[in-house]
């Protein structure tokens, strides 16, 4: 099984803390996504595997018409074979989710919605330079949970200013909109953004590593005891719920990423990205060419993913798995690498499966980089 991520570089405003690839000057949005109707069909044998997922990611795919939307639709369709559940989801803007919008985005196809929330506080909206306020979330949410089976809704934690009260309203909003899935994400500090620029000249203060951990620790708890579960560190779902596009790109499976700065991965040793520069992608695509870096992995490259992504997510590291992929020099580095670990309490077995207790799951992180091989080469 496979998927295809749709990368849509355009945003209203730049939220202060996001370095995602995006442009607020929207003179390009025709030729961009004329670019990337041309892209697909130029890799149009990219993939091999019917299709679990299609995903308009960004950016801000809201701000696309659905008939445009359902040009890219309907091409997949025509080039790639779909898998009867094929999950179709769009990230939406909460500022661009009005009824008859939502209601031409479910005729199209789109069957899931992932709701940009971030918080239910207007003061951390405006902070962080949203475009939308907390009231036009609500809005969003109501006619989102009334039209759609399947959404889920993007929180931050870890914002200035927030305290556990704040964000234990947050949740609370949040989960009265019993959204099947959940993704909360520790605010991140990225180079070359505002934020950055702000927390560099004091005129905010980042949130002690402590009290982030506190809000981390109590959404765990909240969320898990109305039945979610905590698949990935940022990620909640109810059973049946869980992130098809995200799943997939942790356990390994090939996707295509189409648009600027996409990422695509054949499932096995080749990883490749898109150029993010707009004009650049759009010149290279006319002139029919693909506009990629393309990176071979390394079987050390590929065991570092596995440890990384097998702690963070409830698959574990299966130590079987280690050693017909990469092993037994491989097998044997970790047995030794993972002993000070068992020690602290902040691994353990599960059969044949590595594991995170959860009292260490914020520390996640920081021990799959000690399990990491730095030296070896294959
Ligand atoms: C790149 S955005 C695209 C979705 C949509 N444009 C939006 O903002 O709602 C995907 C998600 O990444 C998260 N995100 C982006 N930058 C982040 C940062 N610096 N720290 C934490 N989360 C971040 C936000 O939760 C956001 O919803
Ligand atoms: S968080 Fe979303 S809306 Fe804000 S700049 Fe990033 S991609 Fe655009």
């Amino acid at each position: 099984m496979a998927g295809i991520y749709f990368h849509i570089p355009f945003c209203k405003q730049a939220c202060h803390y996001c370095n995602f690839h995006f442009s607020t000057n929207h003179k390009a949005v025709t030729p961009v996504l004329d670019a990337m109707v041309q892209e697909l069909v130029q890799r149009k044998k990219a993939l091999k595997a019917p299709l679990e997922s299609i995903y308009f990611g960004g950016g801000s795919p809201s701000l696309v018409l659905p008939e445009k939307l359902a040009v890219f639709l309907n091409l997949v369709a025509k080039h790639y074979s779909l898998s009867e559940t094929v999950e179709v989801t769009l990230e939406l803007n909460p500022d661009d989710g009005t009824t008859s919008y939502l209601e031409e985005l479910k005729r199209i196809g789109i069957n899931r919605l992932s709701v940009g929330v971030q918080s239910f506080q207007n003061d951390e909206l405006q902070l962080m330079h949203r475009a939308h306020t907390a009231v036009e979330s609500h809005k969003v949410l109501e006619t989102v949970a009334t039209l759609f089976d399947n959404f889920s809704m993007d929180l931050i934690y870890g914002m200035p200013n927030s305290t556990q009260s704040t964000w234990q309203q947050n949740i609370a909003a949040a989960l009265s909109y019993t959204p099947p899935h959940i993704a909360a994400y520790a605010l991140t500090v990225e180079p070359k953004t505002t934020l950055a620029h702000w927390v560099k000249n004091k005129t905010v203060t980042e949130l002690p590593e402590e009290a982030v951990q506190a809000q981390y620790n109590y959404l765990v708890e909240e969320l898990q005891k109305v039945g979610y579960a905590n698949y990935e560190f940022s990620n909640f779902g109810k059973p049946g719920y869980y992130a098809v596009n995200n799943s997939n790109y942790w356990r390994g499976k090939p996707y295509l990423g189409i648009g600027p700065s996409a990422h695509s991965y054949d499932g096995n040793f080749l990883r490749s990205w898109n150029i993010a520069q707009n004009t650049k992608y759009v010149n290279a695509i006319q002139a029919g060419e693909l506009p990629l870096t393309t990176e071979t992995l390394s079987t050390k490259d590929r065991f570092n993913e596995y440890i990384m992504t097998g702690l963070r997510t409830e698959w574990g590291v299966d130590t079987n798995y280690i050693f017909s992929a990469f092993g037994p020099t491989y097998a044997a580095y970790l047995e030794q690498q993972v002993a000070p670990h068992l020690e602290l309490q902040h691994l353990f077995w599960d059969g044949d499966t590595l594991r995170i207790p959860q009292k260490a799951r914020f520390l996640s992180d920081g021990i799959a980089a000690d399990l990491f091989l730095v030296e070896l080469q294959p």
